[in-house]
């Protein structure tokens, strides 16, 4: 597939697709504390999706896939697929919401920690947020993919934590997964070079640990093979003129 650049139009309706998706984010916050089980999280997040935004929850029957968001509890890295799992006081969960809206796709992410947050899963929750945060800030046409992933990955392994290499960042739009494929680690001046109207998303997933991942037999849930603390942070992120546009911005407008 090669990469699409989005008209004026289509930015539109992705800065309103990633909008809802961050809506979504700011709605569960409230109702991660312990005794809600991962099943509860996506029951309602579901609801909030098709009856309050009158919008389609991506994740749903994608490829397989039995629910409508993602929940990665502790050492589950991504892909977690809600269910029993019931929520205790010093988990830390990553819950990741994509919508479609108007056929386009807005993808978001975030940490949330149930009860008091463990020193452990704090850091890395903040080495992956600050992470995120840096390649965000350099993306402007003229920019390469690889100058992001550089500067993602030395952040990351300066604060002693490690970046998952076998899933990354992508292209999105009226598809959920588009070219290019956005690595979170690399080298600077290497890569595709950033244009106006590309859209994808920046979305490093950081172990505490050793790096390996291990996808369990369900075939969807990937955890940290050292069962060490695994976090990520995600947003949808538009190429302008002079910069980039978060599209995925909650209420509060920090990234
Ligand atoms: N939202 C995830 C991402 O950021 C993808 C989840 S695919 C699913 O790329 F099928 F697990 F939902
Ligand atoms: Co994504
Ligand atoms: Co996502």
């Amino acid at each position: 597939m090669t990469v699409t650049i989005k008209t004026p139009e289509e930015q539109q309706k992705m800065r309103t697709a990633g909008r809802l998706a961050a809506e979504v984010l700011d709605m569960i916050g409230e109702h991660v504390r312990p005794g809600l089980s991962t099943g509860e999280l996506d029951a309602i997040c579901h609801a909030y999706i098709v009856d309050k935004l009158d919008a389609v929850p991506a994740p749903l029957n994608y490829r397989g896939f039995p629910k409508s968001i993602c929940t990665s509890v502790n050492h589950v890295v991504c892909h977690g697929i809600p269910g029993d799992k019931v929520l205790k006081s010093g988990d830390c969960v990553n819950i990741d919401v994509t919508v479609i809206k108007d056929s386009f796709h807005g993808d978001t992410s975030r940490m949330f920690f149930v009860g008091e947050p463990k020193v452990a899963a704090s850091r890395v929750s903040e080495v992956s947020h600050q992470g995120m945060r840096l390649g965000i800030e350099m993306v402007r046409p003229g920019l390469r993919l690889g100058d992001i992933g550089a500067a993602i990955q030395r952040h990351v392994e300066s604060h002693g934590c490690s970046v998952v290499r076998e899933y990354c960042g992508h292209g999105i739009g009226r598809e959920f997964h588009e070219d290019p494929q956005v690595l979170h680690y690399g080298k600077p001046g290497t890569g595709m070079l950033l244009q106006e109207g590309m859209t994808f998303t920046i979305e490093p997933m950081v172990n505490a640990g050793r790096r390996h991942v291990r996808l369990l037999p369900d075939g969807w849930t990937v955890v940290t093979k050292d069962h060490s603390i695994s976090a990520q942070w995600e947003h949808t992120i538009l190429v302008t003129a002079d910069g980039h546009e978060v599209l995925t911005l909650g209420a509060s407008g920090e990234i």
